[in-house]
């Protein structure tokens, strides 16, 4: 049997195209190798945002290249980013590469293979040649937990950002595939969904007026799923927070207590010449509405230092932000100029040096902030869904809060148990704890309770009726008054 290996650099989106490449692969009858060097098909899903997943890149294709040389049989398959944004330059650059296809057109790679090598070297496209990978079979790493892909491409023109120019503009999924998914995988025991999109909570906005809906609508309609307890949901806009969006998210008792709220700089003057269409104080006031609506609220962000013109004052506005939300997490970047994008082209871009000592400063407070955040968890009990053994400690086991929090505890519980851990420690990025057990002696009744919160009873979705219609979907809902039904897709 001939074997793969698939190689996935930049973020979830990918992780799940990688996702859809393997089912696709596996498919067409191969099975998968441990390692480069075992495979004859070698595929490298990849990403372009900053410069160093494309400095990575270019060491892993250095070995594949080494590889090629040895075994000329072995195929080298590019896909991804990086390769739609050098599209026109890729089999110049790495004359090795057999085959290469953009994020919107994975298929190609099959048809490329079936057809023994005989179709086009390369496929790309930002425009209607895209397809969901939706439509792909799928190869999911754990059982428990899935993304959901719900829309593909970027609206947004943020001036330093690659993805509009190589994933497109934003096309949502309809509501019946993504609910026919979701019903389906809750069926085979997923009980964590992530949905996904470049710009998320604005899906549902190009399907008017064929489909009048948005985001919150969206996540009433999964929160309705039987068997799904936990629904996240990346990367989203803090412009897409809308009222019936927030509403959604506390009233729905599946979506996690968790919002990641972009700020990428906490100066107005360079949101604006970021194009980020919200200024310091819109941000705050969505925070302040967010927290106010889903009390216990983690919250965490990007931040980009370093961007043209940033000066030491709109960083200092940055660290006030960090400060003032106290974000359960941030990643931090330092500002890297893409080809391409109209912050590459401006004139006052910033000095290494400045750009190393700002994320310095900003990486020292945030974990500051985030460990108090952490630090007040402790001696409270949180839901955790178990995702294996601890990566630290093998005799620990470790999970996530539904705050998105990683635990490492001490217990017997079983990988996609939902159990219940009293936290008794944290540093800036995780929380140690200890599982909470049945007690016969004390506890007559199921112990531990899982603390989840109470929905309100809603109406059956709306969308679930919609979706139902479109893909012959029987309905059911969490809705004690409509009874409790199993959501099955057929
Ligand atoms: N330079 C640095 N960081 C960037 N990001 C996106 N583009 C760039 C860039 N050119 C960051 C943003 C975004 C995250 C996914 O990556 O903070 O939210
Ligand atoms: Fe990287 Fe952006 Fe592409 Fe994700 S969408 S793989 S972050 S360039």
């Amino acid at each position: 049997m001939k074997r793969y290996h698939v190689t996935t650099f930049g973020c979830q989106m990918n992780a799940h195209d990688s996702e859809r490449i393997k089912g696709m692969l596996e498919e067409l009858g191969l099975g998968e190798a441990a390692s480069q060097e075992e495979a004859d098909v070698l595929v490298f899903n990849t990403c372009t945002i900053r410069e160093k997943p494309d400095q990575r890149f270019a060491a892993h294709l250095g070995n594949a290249k080494v590889l090629k040389r040895a075994d000329p049989e072995k195929v080298i398959a590019v896909g991804g980013c990086y390769a739609e944004a050098q599209r026109d330059k890729l089999f110049d650059l790495y004359p090795f590469v057999d085959v290469a296809f953009g994020p919107g057109t994975i298929p190609h790679l099959a048809e490329w293979l079936g057809a023994g090598g005989e179709a086009p070297r390369g496929r790309f496209g930002t425009g209607a040649e895209r397809e969901f990978a939706g439509t792909l079979p799928m190869h999911r790493e754990r059982r428990f937990q899935a993304w959901v892909q719900v829309s593909m491409g970027c609206n947004s023109v943020c001036s330093y950002c690659v993805v509009p120019a190589v994933r497109g503009r934003e096309v949502s999924r309809r509501p019946g595939e993504i609910l026919a998914e979701v019903t389906q995988l809750a069926s085979q025991g997923v009980c964590e969904i992530t949905l996904l999109g470049q710009n998320v909570n604005s899906w549902g906005r190009d399907l008017l007026p064929d489909v009048k809906t948005e985001f919150g609508e969206l996540l009433r309609a999964c929160n309705a799923v039987d068997g799904v307890e936990r629904i996240r949901f990346t990367s989203p806009h803090p412009k897409d927070f809308r009222r019936e969006v927030i509403a959604a998210m506390a009233e729905c008792d599946a979506v996690c207590e968790h919002a990641h709220l972009p700020l990428q700089s906490g100066s107005t003057r360079i949101l604006k010449a970021m194009r980020r269409t919200y200024s310091r104080e819109r941000y705050l006031r969505v925070v302040d509405e967010l927290r106010a609506a889903i009390p216990d609220l983690a919250l965490t962000t990007d931040i980009i230092v370093g961007f043209p013109g940033e000066t030491a004052r709109d960083f200092e506005e940055t660290l006030e932000v960090v400060e003032e939300v106290a974000y359960d997490g941030a990643f931090t970047f330092v500002y890297s100029p893409r080809q391409g994008t109209e912050a590459a082209a401006m004139a006052n871009q910033i000095a290494e040096e400045t750009k190393r000592e700002r994320i310095e400063r900003l990486v020292e407070l945030v974990q500051r902030v985030a460990e108090a955040r952490n630090r007040e968890r402790v001696g409270r009990i949180e839901q955790v869904l178990v995702e294996g053994p601890s990566r630290t400690d093998p005799a620990l086991l470790r999970g996530r809060t539904r705050r998105n929090v990683t635990v490492n505890f001490a217990g017997a519980s079983a990988p996609g148990d939902l159990v219940d851990v009293r936290i008794e420690g944290a540093t800036s990025t995780t929380l140690k704890g200890t599982e909470c057990v049945p007690h016969p002696a004390i506890h007559a009744g199921p112990w531990p309770a899982i603390t989840r919160r109470e929905s309100p009873p809603s109406p059956l979705p709306r969308l679930q009726a919609l979706a139902a219609v479109e893909c012959g979907l029987s309905l059911g809902a969490r809705n004690p008054e409509a009874g409790r039904h199993d959501w099955k897709g057929h």
